[in-house]
């Protein structure tokens, strides 16, 4: 393990500390009126606990005149330490972002680093210090609530995006006025929950957790993450949180980990649910004995580390060095030359700055995905009508809103008189319910109009934290009004609100029918929402967005990802399937694949060409692609290398991602994209051994995960 870096400062200051005043540095509690995530806690005793100069960190505080008391109140104790402040800013501060998953559909590392940066400046002028982000659990259940807070199905972007974050957060200096520190989470495999049910069980081969689950937190590492957070699921049978597998042996022996680790909120009390733990004391040793240096929530290590260490369970040097590692952040964070860092009583001021809201915007414009168009986009001279429950929803901004005020967004029905549109309205169904007089207007409304504007979703609180759905549909009020509407002969354009890949199968069979003539998936995209949306629908914005979570055909196709395992019978002869991996009542292909998103403009791809196709262990080959906007408005067309391992010593993926880059096109313009490929990018880990893998590859240079355009390499160890 990397050994802790000892500040003189930090270790005079632990000589002065008692042993019960180390452990108080290893516990996070919240504070009255503070958003809890999960089991509700007593505060009445945080203000005793930093009198006592007890307690270490508070999270989810939101108010800065309460922040700013407390923390006079913990520098006026005996050792004057000062609390360090955590918070959910997830996508956004004040100005939203879009979701998480929504972000990562832009496949453009400088925008999300650019726009972690803007919520770093709004967070570290509204009394936080370290935001509990990224997240980077892979997510390819889309099931699971939590995929809106991830950055999809594949380790290869997300481990880019991860640094984008990392370094937007934190830009390369915690002292900074205008950083926060960033915990990374959550460690390791929570996103692989049994069934897509949010808090169950995870059981993971090594390879599988080497090859698909550990680049972005190396990252991370290698991009000096202050924070680190522990996982609620078990792993292999035993809980993350006292896994010392995963947290001991591979985050901080073999990824070299020293930062701060924190439990996730009272994970440590679940030790005990999930019958791992028979009391307090064996949740508290568990925990310490896998190296958490925070416990949040819960109260094990306050109540019963130090009896451990007092009859030799934990040693007092194991305190040290949890305390060490907090107190180690908190004076690279510069709070001991100033504990009132980053809380400001004028911080309205530095929110929703217009170069704010232009991120944001230039962010969303980059993150709708364009699923389906017959041409009826970007909309032209046509009579128009907006219909159904989000024309004038202001909760476009989705789980984990930050310090968001709902009244900032920008609805399609604002951006649409901003703009001075000529449309109709109709609501013709709230989220949940409908009624006979909502669906006849939105009917008489649709007849006098061409073109039809049909929203609808999720509710936004129907994805998140303990957010699973089993279902992928829409309400059965919103699929009434479609079909209402679709009946009518209009050219209808669905735009579909989600925190998660929906089934919508019906609305592409409907779309091949031509009963509904373009598809645009909206996510929820924030504070500039509306702006997009109407922009995306004249085409001031040509979408570029791409998925990153393959889009199920239906839920018993879950999970469903592009980079699965070959099977010794593929399906060779369509016309001879039997005994062939096949389902018999549904494609084995997902509906919308990985990396699949259409734009107002055409790009031919071209050739590939390879410098040599022979690869050695010291050399490299440069693959490159010639591609052509062969339409009349500029495009953002993204690139993607994946690579096919033909044969070697371990069975690998179909396709891995490999490389990635998102190139402006002006009208007519044609660009060369290159990528070098060396042996890194074959390598592959055989359980938790990373081997080099001789043999020949397929190197694909598409648009999407499905489509056929390689050129095969060799590789060898062979020099000469
Ligand atoms: C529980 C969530 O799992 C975690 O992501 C979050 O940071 C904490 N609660 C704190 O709110």
């Amino acid at each position: 393990m990397a050994k802790v870096i000892k500040y003189e400062f930090v270790e005079e200051l632990m000589r002065k500390m008692t042993l019960s005043e180390k452990i108080g540095q290893m516990y996070q509690t919240n504070y009255e009126g503070s958003a809890q995530t999960g089991p509700a806690i007593d505060t009445s005793k945080t203000m005793d606990l930093i009198k006592e100069g007890k307690l270490g960190s508070i999270l989810s505080l939101y108010d800065n005149d309460t922040i700013k008391r407390l923390q006079l109140a913990a520098v006026n104790t005996k050792n004057k330490i000062p609390l360090l402040f955590c918070n959910d800013i997830i996508h956004g501060c004040r100005t939203m972002l879009p979701i998480n998953l929504a972000m990562s559909t832009s496949w453009n590392p400088k925008l999300v680093e650019e726009s972690s940066k803007m919520v770093a400046y709004e967070a570290s002028h509204s009394g936080v210090q370290v935001t509990f982000s990224p997240m980077v659990n892979l997510s390819r259940d889309p099931r699971w609530g939590r995929v809106m807070e991830s950055n999809g199905e594949d380790v290869y972007l997300s481990k880019e995006l991860t640094k984008s974050y990392i370094k937007g957060y934190q830009q390369g200096n915690l002292k900074s006025e205008n950083s926060i520190g960033a915990c990374i989470k959550h460690f390791a495999a929570y996103g692989a929950a049994i069934g897509g049910r949010d808090y169950d069980g995870v059981d993971m081969s090594e390879g599988e957790l080497f090859n698909n689950y550990l680049d972005p937190y190396k990252e991370a590492i290698k991009c000096d993450v202050a924070m680190m957070m522990s996982s609620f699921n078990s792993y292999n049978g035993i809980p993350a949180v006292a896994n010392k597998y995963l947290l001991d042996d591979v985050l901080r022996k073999k990824l070299g980990f020293n930062k701060v680790v924190i439990t996730d909120y009272a994970s440590v009390n679940e030790l005990r649910k999930h019958k791992v733990a028979k009391d307090e004391k064996e949740s508290a040793y568990l925990a310490i004995k896998a190296k958490n240096d925070i416990e949040m929530a819960s109260t094990n290590y306050l109540d019963s580390l130090e009896e451990l260490v007092k009859c030799g369970m934990v040693s007092e040097s194991e305190i040290d060095e949890a305390c060490r590692r907090v107190l180690n952040l908190k004076y690279e964070l510069g709070l001991f030359e100033n504990p009132l860092k980053n809380i400001y009583s004028d911080f309205p001021k530095y929110w929703l700055k217009d170069e704010s809201r232009a991120i944001a915007k230039k962010m969303a414009d980059e993150s709708i995905v364009l699923l389906e168009n017959d041409g009826v986009l970007p909309l032209k001279k046509e009579k128009v009508s907006f219909i159904g429950p989000f024309v004038k929803e202001k909760k476009v901004v989705g789980a984990w809103g930050g310090k968001c005020d709902y009244n900032d967004t920008v609805t399609i029905y604002e951006a649409l008189n901003n703009k001075n549109k000529k449309y109709s309205y109709a609501l013709g169904s709230n989220i949940f319910d409908t009624s006979e007089e909502l669906i006849s207007e939105a009917i008489n409304v649709s007849k006098k109009s061409s073109v039809v504007i049909l929203t609808v979703g999720e509710e936004q609180w129907m994805s998140g934290e303990s957010h699973s759905r089993a279902l992928l549909d829409l309400p059965s009020s919103q699929e009434r009004l479609i079909d209402e509407i679709t009946n009518l002969g209009k050219k209808v354009i669905l735009i579909i609100f989600a925190g998660r890949p929906l089934v919508l199968t019906k609305y592409k069979k409907m779309y091949l029918e031509g009963k509904i003539s373009a598809i645009l998936y909206a996510w929820y995209l924030g504070t500039e929402s509306g702006n997009t949306i109407v922009d995306t629908l004249y085409g001031v914005n040509n979408p570029s967005a791409k998925l990153t979570m393959s889009f199920p055909y239906d839920v018993g196709q879950i999970p469903v990802y592009y980079n699965h395992l070959p099977s010794g019978r593929p399906i060779e002869d369509k016309n001879n399937t039997d005994y062939c991996l096949r389902y018999i009542d549904m494609p084995l292909e997902p509906l919308y694949p990985f990396g699949y998103g259409l734009s107002y403009s055409e790009v031919k791809y071209g050739k590939i060409e390879l410098d040599k196709d022979k690869l050695f262990d010291n050399s490299k080959i440069t693959v490159s692609i010639s591609i052509t906007n062969t339409s009349s408005v500029k495009t953002k067309e993204v690139v993607e290398m994946y690579i096919e391992a033909m044969y070697g010593v371990v069975s690998r993926p179909v396709r891995e991602l490999k490389g990635f880059n998102k190139v402006l096109l002006k009208p007519g313009e044609t660009k060369k994209v290159s990528f070098t490929i060396n042996k890194d990018t074959l390598s592959y880990y055989k359980g938790s051994k990373k081997v080099n893998c001789y043999g020949k590859y397929r190197v694909y240079l598409v648009s999407d995960s499905s489509k056929e355009n390689f050129v095969e390499i060799d590789y060898s160890k062979n020099t000469k």
